[in-house]
């Protein structure tokens, strides 16, 4: 580094020390047009505008020092929060605002108030620090001013202003801001607030908003921005046990091995102990390194790549953790889970949870209930549809770590995306671990699935038959079973509908039921393959993601899927079981190929032409295929 780019960077540091001991208050406004808010806003960033220019300086200055837009202002550095949404490309309708005055940075995220909202607002709200609640004078507590204030409870705000607008209107009367701050003390009592600070306002005209107003001297509490600038932000990230999910492990030359990330909570000094909670292994601290160089302590929100004093096994997804204060490590937990995506949520059907930098194949294992966000009533439900918040256990396929939510909103929140759109469809909030899986462990037995199959003579495996109903699944698997078994071969075949008369008895045909209906079949063809047996399975199984979900159960090998092609047309004329006819009849609902859909298997191993090849010659093909792959 040269002399001038040195003094340059201790100048911007010295810059962005004393902005940073100046303190930064995130806050959201919840409300809509009608209730003023942008008039609010506007309000409170044309009186701070001087000092907004002073902080684009800085923002420049910042972009340049992290050069993600090549010099340019990067904007985003201000929306930290919300980078795993941004990766994943969701758009969220949240506008955030930056602007400051002598005593504090502020960043007001602005969501729509509506009702099909919810998504913006949770987002908005995720990395606020308090929120402003506007009602109108005039109209007092409404069932959106309810809504708002149960979705910032559950994001873990504890501190709100009740933002009485539109006082001019009501003459000012103390009456009925005396009223409705009661209406809504008595509302709030059941959402956890520590602090409800009333405000009579007029945004329009400026009262208690940067000054005390004249026309309400029978008010005593601060103005809107002396609250603002004022109020205790006592949940600093610094005072929390420190947590530093590991993004990349860096390890340039075989002499240097560190662990780099952003630190989500807490700090850390050279010379403290560490733990990595999934593995229990710890060390102590070597060094902190970062670009500018080395640092003896960093702090809760810094880059650092960190280096430890003994060799452990480290990978991305990791978490260092305070070696006094660890989070908990567990497969299973409680959430509060808030859905985002236009197709309803599948509560048996795997979906990739990220936490940090871990991410897992995670399931929804028991759904308990919705909640009504304008009455907080509970209902009972089988799915969340869009903008719907449930209570719902989480089954993951490996433990990872995290924190409760109420503990630590960096380490205790999650998204899920879909495997195959990419997109995020859910987030949530973890309430606690659940540790019914604590006691339960492997029990290790003798005999394997390698000297199962070896004495059967046969490489156990999956042949997972996929198609229409009537497209010959179940004919050809019946014959292949049949050429097996004449063989000698140990087989077992499970058919949907023979499978629906028992075990899934209780399984309907929405898209819902199909997941689990599959998820049960998978796990059962996963036993028997292990009982060293070639396992038919002949279910429609309409659904990419289970399918995958099913190969994902077996060894690399041991699934094979074949998809029985077969025309809707033909399917429909054959119409075997006449239930083609019922369906287009309106007598049965949800009719794959009718109004249900089928996704059509992109890497099957074998495809029948369902259209041209006899039952015969289809199971032919399949013994074949068997036979020069080595599986009997
Ligand atoms: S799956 O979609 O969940 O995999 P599965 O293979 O178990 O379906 O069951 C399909 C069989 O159930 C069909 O062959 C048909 O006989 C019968 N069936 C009854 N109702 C429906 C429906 N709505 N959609 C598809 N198949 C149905």
């Amino acid at each position: 580094m040269s002399a001038h780019t040195q003094t340059a960077a201790s100048e911007i540091d010295q810059y962005l020390k004393g902005q940073e001991e100046k303190g930064m208050l995130r806050f959201i406004t919840c409300g809509s047009v009608d209730d003023g808010k942008s008039t609010l806003i506007g309000r409170l960033l044309w009186d701070s505008k001087l000092l907004f220019e002073d902080q684009l300086a800085t923002l420049t200055a910042e972009s340049k020092r992290v050069g993600t837009q090549g010099g340019d202002i990067d904007y985003a550095l201000l929306l930290d929060g919300l980078q795993a949404e941004r990766e994943q490309g969701i758009t969220i309708d949240v506008a955030y605002r930056f602007f400051a005055t002598d005593k504090r940075k502020f960043i007001v995220a602005d969501t729509p108030g509506h009702e099909q909202y919810t998504r913006n607002m949770v987002t908005g709200a995720s990395t606020a620090d308090i929120a402003v609640i506007l009602i109108d004078a005039r109209k007092g507590i409404l069932t959106q001013t309810q809504r708002h204030s149960f979705l910032v409870s559950l994001i873990g705000i504890r501190k709100v202003v009740l933002a009485i607008n539109k006082m001019d209107l009501v003459e000012f009367k103390e009456e009925i801001f005396n009223k409705i701050t009661k209406d809504y003390q008595e509302f709030a009592g059941q959402l956890g607030f520590e602090t409800i600070q009333p405000i009579p306002l007029s945004a329009l005209k400026g009262d208690n908003i940067t000054a005390k107003s004249e026309n309400t001297p029978w008010y005593n509490g601060p103005a809107l921005l002396d609250f603002l600038e004022t109020v205790q932000i006592n949940e600093t990230k610094l005072d929390q046990p420190f947590r530093m999910p590991v993004q990349w492990v860096n390890r340039p030359n075989l002499d240097f091995r560190g662990f780099s990330g952003t630190i989500a909570s807490g700090t850390i000094r050279v010379g403290e102990g560490i733990v990595e909670p999934s593995s229990g292994q710890t060390s102590t601290v070597k060094e902190i390194v970062t670009f500018d160089g080395n640092l003896e302590e960093a702090f809760a929100g810094q880059a650092v790549t960190i280096t430890l004093n003994d060799e452990i096994d480290i990978s991305r997804g990791d978490m260092l953790c305070a070696l006094q204060d660890r989070p908990a490590t567990a497969d299973q937990f409680e959430a509060k889970l808030v859905w985002m995506n236009e197709e309803e949520l599948l509560p048996s059907r795997n979906y990739i949870l990220k936490l940090g930098s871990s991410s897992t194949l995670a399931r929804i294992s028991s759904l308990k209930y919705k909640v009504n966000v304008n009455t907080l009533e509970h209902t009972a439900t089988k799915t969340l549809a869009l903008n719907e918040i449930g209570i719902c256990n989480l089954a993951l396929d490996k433990a990872i770590s995290f924190d409760p939510y109420a503990e630590n909103r960096q380490t205790g929140s999650f998204i899920l995306i879909d495997r195959f759109s990419n997109a995020t469809v859910g987030a949530g909030v973890i309430d606690f671990a659940l540790r019914r899986a604590d006691n339960i462990h492997w029990q290790s037995v003798d005999i394997h699935k390698e000297a199962r199959s070896e004495q059967k003579g046969q490489k156990a495996s999956v042949l997972w038959f996929t198609g229409l109903s009537g497209s010959g699944k179940s004919t050809i698997a019946n014959l292949v079973e049949k050429k097996l078994h004449s063989k000698g071969k140990h087989t077992y075949l499970l058919d949907g509908d023979n499978v629906r008369h028992g075990l899934n008895k209780d399984l309907g045909f929405t898209d819902a039921d199909r997941v689990e209906n599959i998820r049960r079949v998978a796990e059962t063809s996963r036993l028997f393959v292990d009982a060293g047996l070639i396992t038919l399975v002949s279910f429609i199984s309409p659904f990419r993601s289970e399918r995958q979900m099913a190969r994902g159960l077996l060894e690399d090998g041991e699934f094979l899927e074949v998809f029985v092609d077969t025309p809707l047309e033909i399917c429909e004329e054959r119409d075997i079981k006449g239930l083609y006819a019922k369906a287009r009849a309106g007598e049965i609902k949800n009719f794959t190929g009718i109004d249900s859909s089928y996704e059509v298997p992109e890497n099957a191993e074998i495809i029948i032409d369902g259209s041209k090849a006899s039952a015969e010659d289809a199971a032919d093909q399949i013994i074949g295929y068997l036979e020069t792959k080595g599986f009997i």
